[in-house]
């Protein structure tokens, strides 16, 4: 253990903020993408906090990884370094083939292979070993996500006083997909080396809490489970967004300079945006057919309407991510061949990822928001977009199968599965009154700021020491 004697926290996440990517001059540092690592980003470096994870890439040298060392260390990362079979078999085998498509019920994609649950228990242990070298008796140890399930159970058995909480960023499916899994009790008896377990809604909550009863026959009440002579708590903490940081970004002269640039280079009167990373939980070819639905159904808004759509690569050494960018491509090519016009492109498709400025700069472009996920834990694109709306004006149409939507009332709610539904959304995307956008924008950007990251990393934190609190008062009973 580290001779540090001041508490800190440690973030344990699969990646950290900050990726390594190989280019000619050797390697480079880079944002990493998604909604676990810009969630809590920006707020990690603001206390006594260090964050674990792998940096990307692999094959690395030995000064490389020293370099790499060297570099995270100095901005309070420490890195975990894995190899290419890690990443065959962990990372794209059992946490993205198998436990992905069952949490998001995709059951016909999960695939159950022996060797993907030992490489899994393998790198569980290898982040644990890690977290085990730089972790003091006092600090408090955060645990993210669905790769990393069995950690908690992992520094428990080492250190069974660490105070641990565990977050996950993807919904937890119902008992009855969850149970569909062969090493479910395993992966249960994983978490529940935590003492505080958070989930983004109350039914991801009710749910992880049914299959702790009936697949690891524990028994819970309201919340409290009570293992191993361990009183532990789950609940439901929907994770929010640094609010003024979309704000502030979307108001810089950068930001708006490049949204006239984008505007005039789309040239359509208005726009639609769809930001997603590449995958199958997102709905993108449900999405693109309803507007290509709503533009056969409603041809005035031909020449009128664009949508753009950003689709950030993601996971694609995984089979199904390959074959959803194929059926993507010729959805786009099929609808722009039958729409298009010399001055006017129905969809405008871009798959690369985009600087924040940029994105805001979409962000504040777009007339309708188009969040429409199968399913989601969250998605916090649709409360960036939110956060970004300066004058108060534009429409979210968001999916009811994403988290945010528990929060989010007054957008336009579809389920994604829907299209007439969702057609029709479009339509009264475009033509609500600019009166109506305000009065929703307005109840939705209070929500957002009131319950923002900030917020959510101190109630996750007081929900975990009011836990530890009530151990120790049963101990000294
Ligand atoms: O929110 C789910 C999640 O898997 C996060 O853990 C991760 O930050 C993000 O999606 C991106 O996924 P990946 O690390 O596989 O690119």
């Amino acid at each position: 253990m580290s001779s540090n004697p001041d508490p800190k926290t440690i973030i344990v996440s699969n990646r950290l903020p900050v990726k390594v990517v190989r280019n000619d001059e050797g390697m480079d540092f880079q944002p990493t993408e998604g909604g676990l690592a810009t969630g809590l980003g920006s707020i990690y470096k603001s206390g006594n906090n260090l964050w674990i994870g792998w940096p990307g890439a692999t094959l690395y040298s030995k000064e490389e990884e020293e370099s790499t060392l060297e570099i995270m260390q100095s901005q309070s990362m420490y890195p975990v370094f894995l190899t290419d079979q890690d990443l065959e078999l962990y990372y794209e085998g059992f946490s993205n083939e198998t436990l992905w498509p069952n949490f998001h019920y995709f059951n016909q994609y999960s695939v159950f292979d022996d060797r993907t649950w030992e490489s899994y228990k393998e790198v569980n242990q290898k982040f644990a070993d890690a977290v085990l070298t730089q972790a003091n008796e006092k600090d408090t140890i955060w645990i993210h996500d669905y790769q990393l399930l069995l950690v908690p159970a992992l520094l428990r058995k080492q250190k069974p006083d660490l105070k641990i909480g565990f977050f996950l960023h993807i919904p937890f499916p119902s008992y009855e997909s969850f149970r569909l899994l062969p090493f479910r009790r395993e992966l249960l008896l994983g978490m529940l080396g935590a003492d505080f377990l958070g989930f983004h809604t109350y039914d991801d909550t009710r749910h992880f809490l049914s299959s702790v009863n009936r697949l690891a026959g524990i028994g819970t009440d309201h919340g409290i489970i009570n293992y191993n002579n361990r009183q532990i708590m789950a609940d439901a903490l929907p994770m929010g967004i640094d609010y003024d940081k979309y704000n502030d970004v979307a108001s810089q002269p950068e930001t708006i300079e490049k949204e006239v640039e984008y505007r005039t280079a789309i040239g359509s009167p208005r726009m639609m945006l769809s930001i997603d990373r590449l995958d199958y939980s997102k709905g993108i070819p449900q999405r693109v057919k309803a507007f290509e639905k709503f533009l056969e159904q409603h041809p005035e808004y031909q020449e009128n309407v664009s949508l753009v759509m950003i689709v950030v690569p993601s996971r694609y050494q995984v089979g199904k991510y390959k074959e959803l960018k194929e059926e993507i491509d010729l959805l786009v090519g099929r609808i722009n061949g039958r729409f298009g016009r010399l001055s006017w492109t129905p969809v405008h498709y871009f798959f690369r990822s985009y600087p924040l400025n940029a994105l805001s700069a979409f962000y504040r472009m777009a007339h309708v928001g188009f969040v429409s996920p199968l399913r989601d834990g969250m998605n916090l694109v649709a409360k960036e977009f939110i956060a970004s709306r300066l004058e108060k004006k534009g429409v979210l149409i968001l999916s009811e199968m994403a988290g945010a939507s528990k929060e989010l009332s007054e957008a336009l709610l579809v389920n994604p599965n829907n299209q007439a539904q969702m057609v029709s959304a479009i339509k009264e995307a475009l033509e609500m009154s600019e009166e109506e956008q305000i009065s929703r924008m307005t109840v939705m950007q209070e929500t957002l700021k009131r319950y923002n990251i900030y917020h959510w990393v101190d109630l996750f934190m007081s929900r975990l020491d009011h836990v530890k609190n009530q151990q120790l008062a049963q101990k000294t009973k």
